[in-house]
């Protein structure tokens, strides 16, 4: 058996900017998804029922595009669609592939792209394929558009494959930065990356003389927040959070489930700035706490019909496991 494992991430700055070329900062989180790859002669299985919500197992078969599932969640279906992607792209077969994850799916956590990756790092090994990390990253972030159908920067399956703080513009910078302790808030409403910034690169093409300002402040932060998390000036650095929420705010893609946990953080006193990270239109919200201000954040979430949880920034990317 060969396993490997992939983070999640936030972005922590620049989102939907980050499209048009524009510099976003991320971050890996320390939530992974794991995948294991055992020979299964004569046939291919993907065994996701591990993942929330999940009562049985299913199968798939990449190679013929086929589905069986019994009981099977939405959760464990987007799993599923991902990895048959990668057996597909690499003609693998004669494998179970067995998915486990600790990061919500749609939620603007990078679960997808952590799927991916995990699933080529291990075949990679198992099939003593060869493939150099950067050759990992570029092929999960092919494939991952390839399932989207969409428009998307690398900077989802950058971090889970490199790991760390990654500055993304039309190139993919790597950034020691130091660690954060983050309040996630989900509002446990699912996305869609592609509605979202197809949305929003639709009112760019409506109004450029609006939108490019936008974008252009956003980046600004993006560059502003390096300097700021260097020298340690988190609460400038939260400042700018709050300033970037209300520019993704401007472009459409707050909700006000989002916003209310966005308000409740904010209004609890122990955050220093909250802003929904992701695509938004559901998804989560991250909040900078203050020294010892982390319990107070997640009570004020959960009485605003949050769902959340403590993550640290700057993690480990890809990696086999055991
Ligand atoms: O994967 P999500 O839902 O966290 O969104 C990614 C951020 C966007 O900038 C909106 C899209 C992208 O590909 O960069």
């Amino acid at each position: 058996m060969t396993t490997a494992s992939a983070p999640g991430k936030v972005i922590l700055f620049g989102e939907h900017a980050v499209v048009s070329g524009v510099p976003a900062l991320g971050s890996a989180i320390d939530l992974r998804a794991t995948v294991s790859v055992v020979d299964l002669p004569g046939r291919v299985e993907i065994d996701a029922s591990n993942l929330r919500l999940m009562v049985t197992g299913f199968t798939v078969d990449p190679l013929a595009e086929c589905i069986h599932t019994v009981g099977s969640s939405r959760d464990a279906l987007l799993a599923t669609r991902y990895i048959s992607a990668v057996l597909k792209e690499l003609r693998a077969g004669d494998l179970r592939v067995t998915v486990e994850s600790r990061i919500p799916p749609a939620a603007g956590l990078g679960s997808s792209a952590a799927i991916v990756v995990a699933t080529l790092a291990a075949l990679n090994e198992h099939l003593g394929l060869k493939m150099s990390r950067i050759e990992i990253g570029s092929e999960a972030y092919r494939i991952e558009k390839l399932v989207q159908q969409g428009l998307g920067s690398p900077m989802d399956t950058a971090l889970s494959t490199f790991g760390g703080y990654q500055l993304v513009s039309d190139k993919i910078q790597a950034r020691k930065l130091p660690e954060l302790r983050l309040v996630v808030g989900y509002t446990e409403r699912a996305h869609d990356t592609r509605t979202e910034v197809a949305k929003v690169q639709s009112l760019r093409q409506s109004y450029p003389e609006v939108v490019a300002p936008i974008f252009q402040a956003i980046g600004a932060i993006s560059k502003r927040a390096l300097e700021l998390l260097e020298e340690g000036r988190l609460e400038e650095l939260g400042a700018l959070m709050n300033v970037n929420h209300g520019l993704l705010e401007a472009l459409g893609v707050g909700t006000r489930e989002l916003s209310e946990l966005v308000y409740a953080a904010r209004g609890a006193g122990g955050a220093m700035g909250a802003k929904l990270t992701g695509a938004g239109g559901g998804g989560c919200m991250i909040a900078l706490p203050k020294e010892g201000g982390e319990a107070e954040i997640a009570t004020a979430i959960r009485q605003a019909r949050g769902r959340t949880f403590a993550v640290k920034t700057g993690c480990e990317g890809v990696r086999l496991e055991g």
